[in-house]
């Protein structure tokens, strides 16, 4: 079973590497289309954020959801560039020095750092906007209902009910506005909105862009807010036990600025397990599918396991 397991992990890396260099490229058409368009420094800032480097796992999750769903993986391309462009976006501004102040994001200088505050904050919500920009635009979706539906999931996933809100429940449980501890179940809500949210609407867009079925949608979302809780604790545990080399961005951060995580509060053996159930957790959720769903077996199993 676990050769089999390892077997199947192999073949996920490569076609997780293969779609993030098709992804880099749709990214790259995305900006380049509207390079004539805009200040070329901040073009360049959100070269810097969106292009060359991240592992590419929300437009994955899209991409190969939609595929169990029964769709052309291309007729997913731009539903998971958006996320993407979102999700970089959330990466710039959390790296500001007034967020979590850090100097390293993929393994290059942030985008304040390259460049400067003001530029990296218009950088990112250029992101942002572009981000609806082209999930509203028709090439995303043939079907009008599809795309107000992807907007909308996209809206309130990045939004105040959704990673917004979640950051800024993030920095309060710093203390920044006064004595702030949270329990399990208050870091577990903090990370369902600042992760969970746009990973686990990620997995629920691949199933809009196929036009899943009600039971199949709930499936997936099941999955996505699985794959996403584990997903932070995952990176939390990395903060701890990882290095700069490696990840690519600054560890040992989160003690050093008293963030609210399932490691400070529990310590890493307890985390790991926890992380391990939510793997388990998202695996089940897909036991109504064949082996048409190994490929999102394999991305829970490497969300808990990953290296970087
Ligand atoms: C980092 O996300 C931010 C978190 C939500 C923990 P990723 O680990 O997906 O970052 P990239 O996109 O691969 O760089
Ligand atoms: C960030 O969480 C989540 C976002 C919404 C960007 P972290 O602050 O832990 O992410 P890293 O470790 O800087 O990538
Ligand atoms: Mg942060
Ligand atoms: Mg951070
Ligand atoms: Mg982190």
């Amino acid at each position: 079973m676990s050769t089999a397991n390892d077997r199947r992990d192999s073949a996920f890396a490569q076609r997780l590497a293969e779609r993030a260099a098709t992804m880099e490229t749709v990214l790259a058409d995305i900006l380049a289309e509207r390079a004539g368009q805009t200040h070329p420094r901040l073009l360049a800032a959100m070269r810097h954020a969106a292009l060359g480097g991240g592992k590419r796992l929300r437009p994955f999750l899209t991409i190969e959801a939609a595929v169990l769903c029964g769709a052309q993986a291309e007729s997913a391309w731009l539903a998971g560039a958006a996320i993407e462009l979102l999700h970089c976006y959330s990466l710039v501004h959390d790296d500001l020095p007034c967020m979590d102040d850090d100097d390293l994001r993929r393994g290059q200088p942030t985008a304040h750092r390259a460049f400067d505050e003001a530029t990296a904050i218009l950088a990112g919500d250029a992101l942002l906007t572009l981000a609806f920009e082209v999930l509203a635009d028709e090439r995303a979706h043939p079907s009008p209902a599809a795309r107000a539906a992807l907007t909308l999931g996209l809206a309130r996933a990045g939004g105040m009910a959704g990673m917004v809100g979640g950051q800024m429940l993030d920095l309060g449980a710093e203390g920044r506005w006064g004595a702030a501890s949270l329990d399990v179940d208050g870091v577990l809500r903090l990370q369902a909105l600042k992760t969970g949210a746009l990973l686990r609407f990620s997995v629920e867009a691949g199933g809009v862009v196929a036009g899943a079925d009600a039971a199949t949608a709930a499936r997936l979302s099941r999955y996505g807010a699985a794959v996403g809780a584990a997903f932070q604790i995952a990176d939390d545990i990395l903060d701890h036990e990882s290095d700069a080399a490696t990840l690519g961005k600054r560890t040992g951060k989160d003690a050093a600025k008293g963030k609210g995580t399932l490691v400070s509060l529990l310590g890493l053996a307890e985390a790991r397990a926890f992380c391990d159930r939510l793997i388990d957790e998202a695996t089940a959720a897909l036991d109504a599918f064949g082996a048409e769903a190994d490929v999102l077996r394999a991305a829970a199993r490497f969300v808990g396991a990953r290296r970087s």
